[in-house]
């Protein structure tokens, strides 16, 4: 056993990325299972703040970082990432799955020319190539990491890959994709070099370091309702965003999975479109935008924001195996009369305790709500303040708070989180 997964509960950004660098002290390496640099996980250490979108969390704090194969893999960003760290005098001890697959230039040119195609119907992704890599994956014309290491394997994965990808470009979307392909695949053979020295088999490191007896972290990225399945298809990512995909795409047993630590913020937050069954619209939502500083970390979009859905995280933490949670931003909350939780879907005459599967039917639901009386509106250095005397100087609304959403989604709340910084953190026993 062993290994802790931590994942979002939402729709991302919950703030998995504090809460991973908060916690990672207990462990030895820190790795990533799914997405790619789509992802923004935001760390702030004494006021300054990082985002990464592919490298882990644990980046920080000098652990061993592992990307496994269930990520896909910009070169492009991670050598960036791998600069911006180098800057900070640290020299991460890095590894990249030989499975995980490459998105290219010709992916992210695809995302673009799709997203415009859909027009109206759009998904509203990050735009950094995300699905068509999957895609790629699945039709068997991806080039993966491991490729690099074998000049054979390179040529013939980028045979398929280029065939495909000029065919898509020119046949479906009348654009010239010659240039492009040539110039992705001339790209990778100039950064091939610096790559290599990260890919490796990210399987066997992670299941030698549990048979040591190591602590591994797995982090997750995007929430469980962008889940491909899960979330709210369409309007979702390109695969797993689940606990329970954690060790398939880093290739270790199931039955290593120890503890599943599920983060939610103390609201709801989307980017992209999709329904949104608690979105709160108005002037309180763009109040709580500017407070809680709600932009896509990748993109700079301003997050649509709604109220806690707890009959969406009952179900997904189920689903989940979820053994604790971690609620963030509730400072954010402060200075409001009342604070609404979700608790249930009024569909027409009934009231459904689940989320629907498709996105028609979440259309007609209208949440339920519950109400809570508010806490005050304090600043970072008050809040850090009471934090300093225990869980229990917190204001005692936000607690009972923490408690009802314990109640409601059946799991219990291990830590509160009441500000950005690692330190703004407390374990409610
Ligand atoms: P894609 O993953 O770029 O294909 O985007 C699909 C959907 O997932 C869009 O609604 C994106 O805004 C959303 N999404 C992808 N990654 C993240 C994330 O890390 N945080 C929040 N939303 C995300
Ligand atoms: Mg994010």
């Amino acid at each position: 056993m062993s290994a802790t997964v931590v994942v979002g509960l939402q729709w991302g950004d919950e703030g998995k990325g504090k809460i991973i660098d908060s916690l990672c002290e207990g462990f030895d390496a820190v790795a990533r299972f799914n997405g790619g640099s789509n992802a923004g996980h935001t760390v702030v250490v004494g006021g300054n703040k990082f985002a990464f979108h592919l490298l882990p969390s644990g980046v920080l704090q000098g652990k061993k970082l592992l990307i496994g194969n269930g990520v896909v893999v910009d070169p492009e960003i991670l050598l960036k990432e791998l600069d911006e760290v180098a800057s900070l005098n640290l020299t991460p001890d890095l590894l990249v799955s030989d499975r995980a697959h490459l998105t290219l230039g010709p992916h992210k040119f695809r995302d673009r020319l799709e997203e415009g195609r859909r027009g109206a119907a759009a998904v509203g992704t990050t735009m950094r190539g995300i699905s068509p890599t999957f895609a790629d994956r699945a039709l068997r014309a991806g080039v993966r990491a491991g490729d690099l290491l074998d000049d054979e394997s390179l040529k013939s994965a980028f045979e398929t890959f280029a065939s495909l990808n000029r065919a898509l470009i020119s046949g479906v979307y009348g654009e010239d994709g010659d240039a492009i392909v040539k110039d992705s695949m001339d790209r990778v053979k100039e950064l091939a070099p610096r790559l290599r020295q990260y890919v490796g088999d990210v399987s066997k490191a992670a299941n030698d370091l549990l048979d040591r007896k190591g602590k591994l972290l797995l982090e997750g990225a995007q929430g469980y309702y962008l889940d491909i399945d899960y979330g709210t298809y369409p309007y979702v990512t390109a695969t797993h965003t689940t606990a329970s995909y954690a060790p398939a795409g880093i290739g270790i047993p199931s039955q290593r999975i120890e503890e599943v630590i599920g983060v939610i913020k103390a609201y709801c937050t989307r980017v992209g479109s999709g329904p949104f069954i608690t979105e709160m619209g108005g002037q309180a939502e763009e109040a709580l935008r500017r407070k809680g500083n709600e932009y896509g970390a990748t993109t700079g979009r301003p997050r649509r924001i709604g109220w806690l859905d707890a009959a969406a995280t009952r179900y997904a933490a189920k689903a989940s195996g979820v053994t604790s949670l971690a609620l963030t931003k509730v400072d954010v909350l402060g200075g409001l009369d009342r604070v609404s939780v979700c608790d249930g879907y009024i569909d027409g005459s009934s009231l459904r305790m689940e989320p629907p599967s498709t996105i028609s039917a979440l259309r007609r639901c209208k949440p339920h709500y519950l109400e809570f009386e508010g806490w005050p509106d304090l600043s970072p250095e008050a809040w850090r303040k009471l934090g300093e005397g225990g869980i229990s100087a917190l204001p005692k609304n936000a607690l009972e708070f923490a408690r009802s959403v314990e109640e409601l989604v059946g799991v219990r709340v291990r830590y509160v989180s009441y500000g950005p910084d690692r330190i703004d953190l407390k374990e409610l026993k």
